[in-house]
């Protein structure tokens, strides 16, 4: 039944109107405004995935004893699609997601959904609401795929029924002062994931563990929380919704690896490759914290950023943490930096040859 699951159409009868929706367009900032039509499917054990449907974005009906609330078996994706100068409409590495979307149900213990199945509900939510997908600026159309335990039973197991639904967000600038460079916070005192822990997965549970943190951050005048890693206390991680980047003095860029404990981020893997396309060595190795604090106080370290679909590349400008702070160069946006996110912007947004094969015409 799963392998050639058939999304069938509703279309909303109450869709927003043409000026409702040019108004949210006009300043779509983040993740307050969703699209007209939303996919949903369900899966249970006797079944698999079944009753696909493209339908009204609009509330859902859920049991109080619903395995999520309790248990938090929930994991999602975040991906866009981009409007190009000929109106034609493209997704970035979408397959990227629903590889990843299936290894993080793996580690959940949610079923797989076919790859198949995950880009058509994609595909079919971007085509319905196209006119919901931004033109100009760095605006887009941020999709976002999640899958949870929908089984309304109070006893702790993998739930026996599950739903997979793609939502669609008009979406400016993660951050409200756009490319503005941020501060990070370090946190200190709280972990985001331990080794055997579910850190690798976009497990919806992760996020609501870095929110205290993210809290303190914002308390200390940060826009965002570094995380170390939860033994040593010692390796710089991530932040909580985005992976990070350095640049040295010699023009050689590092990035954590891929520790188990962190996101394999779609966008990492892509600067991987756009920064050794811009001539310079890139490296994954583990990074301490006294390397980022020693290195931005030489000048060792001449750039930092940080970069994630919602985030896309952003500039930092210095690392805090109890009882000190330090600049990262001059503060403002480096230019590796600029070069890099420019040159994903342009293979996003069709401004440049897309050489690595990672859009994908809707
Ligand atoms: N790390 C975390 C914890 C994230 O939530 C995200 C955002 O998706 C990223 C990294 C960046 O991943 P990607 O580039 O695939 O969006
Ligand atoms: C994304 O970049 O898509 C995320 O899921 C991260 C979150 C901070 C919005």
């Amino acid at each position: 039944m799963s392998a050639d699951l058939q999304f069938t159409v509703e279309p909303n009868t109450k869709p927003a109107s043409d000026d409702q929706r040019a108004s949210i367009l006009a300043n779509p900032g983040f993740g307050q405004n969703f699209s007209d039509h939303m996919a949903i499917a369900t899966w249970t054990k006797e079944q698999g995935w079944h009753d696909a449907r493209i339908t009204a974005f609009g509330p859902l009906e859920l049991s109080p004893a619903t395995a999520v609330f309790h248990y938090a078996q929930s994991i999602f994706e975040g991906m866009k699609a981009y409007r190009h100068p000929d109106d034609s409409i493209h997704a970035f590495r979408p397959e990227a997601n629903a590889r990843r979307f299936n290894r993080s149900a793996q580690r959940l213990a949610l079923p797989e959904l076919p790859e198949e199945a995950f880009l058509d509900a994609v595909r079919r939510v971007v085509t319905i609401d196209k006119d919901w997908v931004p033109a100009g600026g760095e605006s887009s159309l941020y999709l976002r795929p999640v899958m949870f335990g929908s089984d309304p039973y109070l006893g702790v197991r993998p739930s026996a029924q599950v739903t997979f639904l793609v939502m669609a967000s008009p979406a400016g600038s993660y951050f409200p002062n756009g490319v503005k460079p941020v501060r990070i916070w370090l946190s200190e005192e709280y972990t985001r994931a331990a080794p055997g822990g579910t850190g690798a997965a976009k497990a919806a549970g992760n996020y609501a563990a870095s929110l205290v943190a993210q809290a303190e951050a914002v308390e200390q005048g940060c826009d965002q929380v570094a995380f170390l890693d939860a033994i040593e206390r010692k390796w710089l991680e991530e932040l909580g919704g985005m992976n990070l980047y350095f640049v040295l003095d010699d023009n050689s860029v590092v990035t954590p690896e891929l520790s188990g404990t962190i996101l394999e981020g779609i966008t990492r893997d892509s600067i991987l490759k756009l920064v050794t396309d811009l001539g310079h060595t890139v490296t994954e190795r583990k990074i301490s914290i006294d390397e980022w604090r020693d290195g931005a106080a030489s000048g060792r370290i001449r750039e930092v950023f940080a970069c994630g679909t919602a985030a896309v590349i952003t500039p930092v400008a210095s690392l805090k943490w109890h009882g000190g702070e330090v600049q990262v160069g001059d503060g403002e946006a480096g230019p590796v930096t600029a070069a890099v996110r420019t040159a994903l912007l342009d293979v996003q947004y069709g401004r440049a040859a897309d050489t690595h094969n990672w859009m994908t015409r809707i």
